[in-house]
């Protein structure tokens, strides 16, 4: 039997504070704007990718939460994320091979590969699992792969998995340059500042529910871009600025500032998910609430100051950013609007849907 050579890597969660929505290329996946997230901790919502190559394997496979996928040639952000990164082994190959001999190398670029992939939290259900999971498998190739190529250079391969998964690549605050190029080479993701730069800003999540969104971001999108006015208004008018401020909030550790534009971010990107024909509705009732209560518990500081802020993604989940100072009061003030089983700990709630319908 021959050798097998294997990685395995891990990759966090990012959520959007400026969202990504369109695209001006499908193919590539270019944005039709620039976004910023918050990469959060692996210590609740993680990918777990290994990939083995072997020159034995017959074909390359993928295996998802432990099913396998049967026909990969579906799966054309996977065949782009292959294409990239085999790519890039081809051409360190043909360096090492002049540098070290041929006999030295091992050509691991024709060799098929077998992943496996699995998430610790539901998958698809507005929780950014697309984005920790092809933000890992291009990370693992890129080990398997001993590729020497930076992680901004890296972000624009796994841009064409899925766009947010080239936010993922970095921790802390990241940015996703939309760029102008017609072939992408300028849509990458950069770093802002590092997690350890504003260790007081948390994330709590409210998983709302963990079903299977029903619009996927990729017809959701494409139907918003084709159908919605006030996307172009968003995208001309709005992101510009709201990049630059965002940047400057993260940068002067401005919770206020932050909080506004996060919450007013959210808000516009579900707005044009309403002004999609026909409308797309990501938020039900539960998030809703969570927005009242939020809006409620702002509106109620003694400071006059905003506490708290709320974000959406394509889903029901609400995630809240706050200061480390008032995590104990949100999650009491959760748990009594949704009570039951609320984690003691950072970042996650389990289910208060169930137990809020329940009550
Ligand atoms: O990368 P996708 O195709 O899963 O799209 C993500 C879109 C949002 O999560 C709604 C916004 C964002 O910037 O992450």
């Amino acid at each position: 039997m021959s050798p097998t050579y294997e990685k395995t890597s891990t990759s966090p969660v990012n959520i959007a504070v400026i969202k990504y929505w369109g695209k001006r290329d499908t193919a590539l996946i270019l944005p039709t704007n620039s976004s910023l997230s918050v990469t959060l901790s692996q210590e609740h919502l993680r990918s777990k990718t290994t990939i083995r190559a072997s020159p034995d394997f017959e074909k390359t496979r993928l295996w998802l939460n432990g099913v396998e996928e049967t026909d990969l040639t579906k799966n054309k952000r996977l065949q782009n994320c292959l294409r990239e990164t085999r790519r890039l082994r081809e051409e360190h190959e043909k360096k090492l091979c002049k540098e070290i001999g041929t006999e030295n190398v091992v050509p691991l670029s024709k060799y098929n590969v077998h992943i496996c992939s699995e998430n610790n939290f539901p998958t698809a259900a507005g929780l950014a699992s697309s984005a920790s999971g092809f933000a890992c498998l291009v990370y693992t190739l890129a080990q398997l792969y001993e590729l020497p190529v930076s992680t901004t250079e890296l972000s624009k391969i796994a841009r064409q998995g899925s766009g947010s998964a080239c936010r993922s690549l970095f921790g802390g605050f990241v940015a996703w340059e939309m760029g102008s190029q017609v072939d992408g080479s300028d849509s990458q993701a950069i770093q802002i500042a590092p997690k350890d730069y504003w260790p007081e800003l948390e994330a709590l999540i409210c998983v709302v529910s963990d079903a299977k969104k029903g619009t996927s971001s990729t017809e959701g999108m494409q139907n918003t871009f084709t159908t919605s006015p006030l996307l172009q208004h968003r995208i001309k008018h709005v992101v510009p600025e709201r990049m630059k401020s965002m940047t400057e909030a993260i940068l002067k550790r401005d919770f206020q500032q932050f909080a506004e534009i996060t919450m007013r971010d959210s808000n516009q990107f579900h707005a044009v998910c309403l002004d999609t024909f026909p409308p797309i509705f990501y938020l039900n009732d539960v998030s809703r609430a969570i927005i009242r209560v939020i809006t409620e518990y702002n509106t109620c500081s003694e400071s006059g100051k905003l506490k708290a802020a709320y974000t959406f993604d394509a889903g029901p989940n609400a995630v809240i950013y706050t200061l480390r100072e008032n995590v104990p009061e949100i999650i009491n003030i959760i748990a009594k609007f949704f009570p039951g089983d609320v984690e003691n700990g950072k970042e996650y709630f389990t289910d208060p849907y169930q137990l809020f319908s329940g009550s």
